[in-house]
């Protein structure tokens, strides 16, 4: 099988790493914190602790950080020690302003360059269920077929990499709308005394259920386990707003938003925990 070299192994990498090892993959994986990839051994993954080694001789090179600046440190990296022919699979959630510097940076070294950055959690990603916007060099995107049909259930192709990037921060968007809008309406209910199941059993029977379905009980779970992190939220509204500007628009709710986001996030240790804590931080505000 090809040799996939999986660099970062956070929440979403590690089991993605995990899944295409399950899947017959030949992964060799590398992360900032060596510790923290260690434990994909269990699952057949080869750990190293220098990125080139991760990455000579691998076909595909998948890189799945937090931001901007962690893929870009990791990139300049990984292009130097790539092998000819390789083709760079860019998961991380970034700007389309970094995705394209990133893909002209690639064409110059002679590689190959996929953003494809996913929608859906670490379990999505083991259950091989994510789904992928793809933008950048399309004629390799039939080359890696396997590595699409072990990780997402669809992926879609945008033409170019910023667009693929400006997709995926459009449409979490919509989500932490979602979200933070019924956390808002939540605090709002029971300021005047009506508890929480009874205002999420009359939304329900809304065309609005799915989303209470999906962000209800996370919500008010007391100790839901961290699946997103606060900040990536935060950073990822950040990133909407800042791509808005680029291109002259002013994107006022989302430019709420992330400094709703960022406030919270930087609240305690509130940006390590999972994003649907904003309810409780929205909740302790009066
Ligand atoms: N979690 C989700 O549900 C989800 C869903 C879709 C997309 N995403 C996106 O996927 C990306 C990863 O998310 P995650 O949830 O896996 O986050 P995470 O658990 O916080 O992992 C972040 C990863 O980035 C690495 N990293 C951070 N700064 C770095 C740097 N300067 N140099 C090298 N590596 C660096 C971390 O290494 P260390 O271990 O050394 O810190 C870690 O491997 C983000 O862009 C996020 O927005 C997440």
């Amino acid at each position: 099988m090809q040799k996939v070299a999986f660099l970062g192994t956070g929440l979403m990498g590690f089991n993605m790493a995990r899944r295409l090892a399950e899947r017959g993959f030949t992964v060799v994986a590398w992360n900032r914190t060596y510790s923290k990839a260690k434990p994909l051994e269990l699952y057949g993954v080869k750990v190293v602790e220098d990125l080139p080694r991760a990455v000579e001789g691998a076909r595909v090179i998948s890189v799945m950080v937090s931001d901007d600046n962690a893929s870009e440190t990791v990139l300049v990296e990984a292009f130097k020690h790539a092998s000819e022919g390789a083709v760079v699979l860019n998961h991380s959630t970034v700007t389309p302003m970094h995705s394209g510097k990133m893909y002209l940076s690639a064409r110059e070294r002679k590689l190959s360059y996929i953003a494809l950055p996913v929608m859906g959690g670490p379990a999505d990603a083991l259950r091989g269920e994510l789904v992928g916007i793809a933008g950048g060099d399309r004629e390799v995107l039939d080359e890696i077929k396997g590595y699409q049909e072990s990780l997402f259930k669809k992926v879609f192709y945008v033409n170019s990499a910023e667009e693929a990037s400006a997709v995926k921060l459009a449409l979490n968007s919509i989500y932490f709308s979602a979200m933070i809008g019924l956390a808002e309406a939540l605090v709002l209910v029971e300021a005047w005394g009506v508890t929480p199941q009874k205002f999420l059993d009359v939304a329900s029977e809304l065309w609005i259920r799915p989303i209470i379905e999906r962000y209800g009980s996370r919500l008010l779970a007391e100790n839901y386990p961290v699946s997103f992190k606060l900040r990536l939220a935060a950073k990822d509204m950040s990133y909407a707003l800042s791509s808005g500007s680029e291109k002259g628009f002013p994107l006022p709710h989302i430019a709420t938003m992330a400094q709703t986001l960022l406030i919270a996030s930087q609240s305690g240790r509130l940006g390590e925990e999972d994003y649907t804590r904003i309810y409780r931080f929205l909740k302790g505000l009066r």
